[in-house]
């Protein structure tokens, strides 16, 4: 057998392997996305940077791609701890998100864009995904490696002031301390927003305890007027430009310090919620209990 042979070999089992991490019994179509998907075609080339969790980063011995296909993230950037994220939290929102053949999906903070393109494989040709990316170095390696995709846009910029059209899921992968308004103004009717809320102490967290008190990931489904809210899972993760201020860093720690992120239900665009029924109230808008 050739290498490209194994290496398909290799990736059927990488992505069994981050479905079961992830828990997932039943998403046929994640798998297969996983396992279409080349890991090193979107992380440059090797020896690639691996992050062992709350220690360092370690180089892969080689440029063999093998060592791209473990639950591992893997730095980009990695002088400022900018990463591929880890595959099986990705598994897990993505399966939260689930992006339906035809939809269309919005990812904030493409990075070089290998999420992008498992999103790409979900939505099928019949679909799209626009992915948007702060940095002008990553965004422009994102528009090189999807050159031959024609449903996915790349546009560099930040995500909470891009315009785009509607879409059925907005995947956001960095951590905000709001909703930006665009988000919830743009999602579908029955669409969803996976929205990762990170205070300042989650990211580069020496704990698993630390980051998980600092960092929650919550889908929110539109119905209409209404949002639907839950927590989905504790996350640390880069922070996201433009969508972190210090008023609602100080109110989200506080909302983290006090607990019970857990029993949400919806978030409102308004902030005349009761307080005993208010986990955290924004400038406009709260996460609440109903
Ligand atoms: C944790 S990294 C994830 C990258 C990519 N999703 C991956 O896993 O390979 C977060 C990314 O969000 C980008 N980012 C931060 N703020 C952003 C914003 N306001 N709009 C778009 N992208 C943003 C960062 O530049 C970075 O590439």
């Amino acid at each position: 057998m050739d290498r490209q042979g194994e290496l398909k070999i290799i990736r059927a089992a990488y992505a069994r392997q981050i479905l079961a991490a992830a828990r997932i019994m039943d998403n046929a179509r994640l798998e297969a996305a996983l396992s279409a998907t080349r890991r090193e075609d979107f992380l440059g080339a090797g020896p690639w940077w691996i992050l062992r969790w709350f220690r360092d980063y370690v180089t892969t011995p080689d440029a063999d791609p093998v060592y791209l296909y473990t639950d591992d993230l893997v730095g980009i950037l990695p002088e400022r701890r900018l990463n591929n994220g880890q595959p099986s939290l990705h598994a897990h929102l993505i399966h939260q998100a689930t992006p339906a053949a035809g939809a269309h999906v919005v990812h904030i903070g493409t990075g070089t864009g290998y999420y992008t393109a498992i999103l790409a494989h979900l939505v099928g040709p019949s679909g799209r995904v626009t992915g948007i990316e702060y940095e002008p170095e990553l965004a422009a390696r994102a528009k090189a490696n999807f050159a031959g995709y024609p449903n996915v846009e790349i546009i560099e910029g930040d995500g909470a002031l891009v315009p785009f059209d509607e879409a059925d899921v907005i995947y956001v992968n960095a951590g905000c301390t709001r909703p930006a308004e665009s988000w919830l103004d743009r999602l579908a009717d029955g669409g969803r927003l996976i929205l990762p809320m990170t205070s300042d102490q989650g990211f580069g967290a020496k704990s698993i305890e630390r980051a998980a008190s600092a960092g929650a990931v919550f889908r929110i489904e539109r119905r209409a007027k209404d949002y639907l809210a839950y927590w989905i899972s504790p996350v640390a993760i880069f922070p996201c430009a433009g969508s972190r201020d210090e008023v609602s860093e100080r109110a989200l720690a506080e909302a983290f310090a006090k607990g019970g992120w857990q029993k949400v239900t919806r978030l409102y665009r308004d902030q005349e919620i009761p307080d005993e029924r208010c986990w955290l109230r924004g400038a406009g808008w709260s996460l609440a209990y109903s």
